[in-house]
């Protein structure tokens, strides 16, 4: 586990509402942060995206440097940038506790996963819709989270694709109860309970919390319709017809 303790601290707190930042109005990202923390958030969720690996520019580390000056919450950042390797050290550096790759933007995640590990943080590899997931599995071991992408990234406010349940559900089979699998993209009331019924239990999500009215309200209905679906999981192991 990650010498920080947070994937470990997340993974005891399951399930996860981890609020996506691209969402956010970046005109008032303190105020966002403090409204996310007041609501109970245990985890931001950062889109850090290069105009490269995706289609899209977001924000870099000066932007991940100013959230770590304002919040004390682990800040999860999703890597969809080409070549992370030039940057892991400057992200972790910039504040970042959990660092996810895109298994798509490497040759071999093995080296990047241990780099991560080594400065002491959270390992994180996802993986887009269209992507097998063999092509992960090797690395399982050296994961502390997996993402399954339900949208292709590169913008939130995207359609949910339902294939990638199945997905979820390999991966819970592969890996256990340890792994924390990450869905993200398209999650929310319609969509989450099936997501955790298939096995993640770590759920991004954007539009469907940011810009909403009431942020503890609104996580809590999320946290309850995952935990619903969760414990129907757990229900057809312990029952299965
Ligand atoms: C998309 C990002 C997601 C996105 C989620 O590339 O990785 O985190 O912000 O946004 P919603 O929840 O609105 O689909
Ligand atoms: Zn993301």
């Amino acid at each position: 586990m990650d010498a920080s303790g947070v994937a470990s601290r997340l993974l005891d707190s399951v399930p996860v509402i981890a609020p996506s930042l691209l969402a956010a109005d970046f005109s008032d990202l303190g105020g966002e942060i403090a409204r996310l923390e007041r609501a109970g958030a245990q985890v931001l969720h950062l889109d850090i995206m290069d105009g490269h690996f995706v289609p899209n520019l977001s924000f870099g580390l000066p932007v991940v440097e100013a959230i770590r000056r304002s919040t004390e919450l682990p800040l999860d950042v999703h890597l969809m940038i080409a070549e992370p390797a030039r940057y892991l050290k400057a992200f972790r550096d910039a504040g970042a506790d959990l660092l996810t790759i895109h298994i798509e933007a490497v040759d071999d995640a093995g080296p990047l996963l241990e780099e991560i590990r080594s400065l002491g943080a959270g390992t994180g590899l996802s993986l887009n819709p269209p992507t097998p997931l063999e092509t992960v599995e090797p690395h399982l071991d050296a994961c502390d989270l997996v993402l399954t992408m339900s949208v292709m990234p590169g913008f939130g406010g995207q359609e949910f694709q339902v294939a990638v349940l199945e997905k979820m559900r390999r991966l819970r089979e592969l890996a256990g109860e340890r792994l924390l699998i990450s869905v993200d993209g398209g999650v929310n009331p319609q969509t989450i309970q099936s997501c955790a019924q298939a096995g993640a239990n770590y759920f991004v999500t954007g539009t469907a919390l940011l810009g909403h009215a009431d942020y503890g309200e609104r996580m809590q209905q999320l946290r309850d319709l995952a935990q619903s679906g969760a414990d129907v999981r757990v229900s057809d192991l312990c029952d299965p017809r």
